[in-house]
């Protein structure tokens, strides 16, 4: 990632999402707070903006505020200035940003807070001044687009068309939205206050229609660019994140394990008894204990768990707390056995 200051300061996190799909973890977490490399999963967000020279960022949530502003305090270990306002109720991703306007000065970033990404944030922005553009949004490019909305752009990268649900792109450019924008605080006045209201499905395509000037960054080069919606990107972050898809971010093992147990890579917290097999893919949060004979393979086992001797943990999330029995084979989704 290139460290070249960002030209605005502002940011808004869309944090107030249900996280539906992440179920039951989201029950007991709101899903900015799952961890990765035992770090929380908004924080990977808040740390691009830190480098990139972002100075204060508003939290849009929804619900779960308390646990949100006692795991991440002020901001300053990011080197910002973080600020949380609570929607009354869900306001959908446009609603929350027309809900913090009184906090907007300029043009400002606007992003979804279950990304992962490695993103030159400053050229993005730089991009966006050059062009004058009301809103540029962040693309990114696919193999398959049917499960996404294409975004189809003129020679000169500007919006031309929002389409949902096709199966195939004639122009060939297969770019969807990454779920981070640039916005100019003109764009608030076509947000309906107090109401809810969606970027994708209502702001983007009305200002489009009423003449809007939207840009299309796809960057030169793309780097790592994750959405944490499912349990199996969840996972697939995971990976990717242990084979050292963030610079900046890189796995630690902070109890002691034996090399004879351990196929890298992985990641240990703190203050863990570990006797069973770990790895390849494992990453194990703080105070776990992990009995003889267990097995560990491609999962997320979180903080304060006990697996019992002879488990086989592999391809899943264990939530915060549970004990998994001896000799249980977890081989997809989540377990919590505290339910
Ligand atoms: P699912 O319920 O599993 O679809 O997850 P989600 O609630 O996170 O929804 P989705 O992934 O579509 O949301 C994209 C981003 O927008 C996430 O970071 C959400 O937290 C955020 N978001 C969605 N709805 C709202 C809302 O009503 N208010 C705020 N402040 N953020 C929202």
């Amino acid at each position: 990632m290139m460290s070249q200051s960002c030209p605005i300061k502002q940011a808004v996190l869309l944090v107030g999402g249900l996280g539906t799909r992440l179920r039951p973890l989201t029950y007991r977490m709101p899903k900015a707070l799952l961890p990765l490399l035992n770090r929380p999963l908004i924080s990977y967000e808040l740390e691009l903006l830190g480098r990139a020279g972002i100075e204060d960022v508003t939290l849009a949530l929804a619900y779960q505020a308390e646990a949100l502003q006692q795991a991440l305090g002020d901001g300053s270990p990011w080197g910002i200035t973080l600020r949380y306002c609570e929607e009354p109720s869900p306001l959908d991703t446009a609603g929350a940003i027309g809900n913090v306007r009184e906090h907007l000065k300029g043009d400002f970033l606007a992003l979804n807070g279950d990304l992962v990404l490695d993103l030159d944030v400053g050229a993005l922005v730089r991009a966006h001044l050059e062009a004058e553009a009301d809103v540029t949004i962040l693309l990114r490019k696919v193999d398959d687009i049917t499960p996404f909305g294409l975004i189809q752009r003129d020679d000169s990268g500007v919006i031309v068309a929002f389409k949902e649900k096709v199966a195939e792109d004639e122009t060939g450019q297969n770019t969807v939205n990454a779920g981070l924008y640039v916005m100019s605080p003109r764009v608030l006045e076509a947000i309906p206050p107090g109401e809810p209201y969606s970027n994708e499905h209502q702001l983007f395509p009305r200002l489009l229609a009423e003449g809007a000037r939207l840009l299309g960054y796809l960057p030169e080069r793309q780097g790592y660019w994750a959405d944490v919606g499912r349990a199996e990107t969840y996972l697939a972050t995971n990976r990717a994140l242990l084979d050292g898809a963030i610079e900046w971010a890189q796995p630690a093992v902070e109890s002691p394990v034996s090399p004879y147990l351990v196929q890298q890579p992985i990641c240990v917290g703190a203050n863990c008894n570990i006797t069973g097999q770990l790895g390849p893919y494992t990453t194990i949060g703080h105070n776990c204990q992990v009995e003889k004979a267990a097995t560990l393979q491609d999962c997320v086992v979180m903080d304060d768990v006990h697996v019992g001797s002879g488990a086989l943990v592999r391809s899943a999330i264990v939530a915060p707390g549970a004990h998994v029995p001896p000799g249980a084979q977890i081989t997809d989704g989540v377990f919590d056995s505290n339910d």
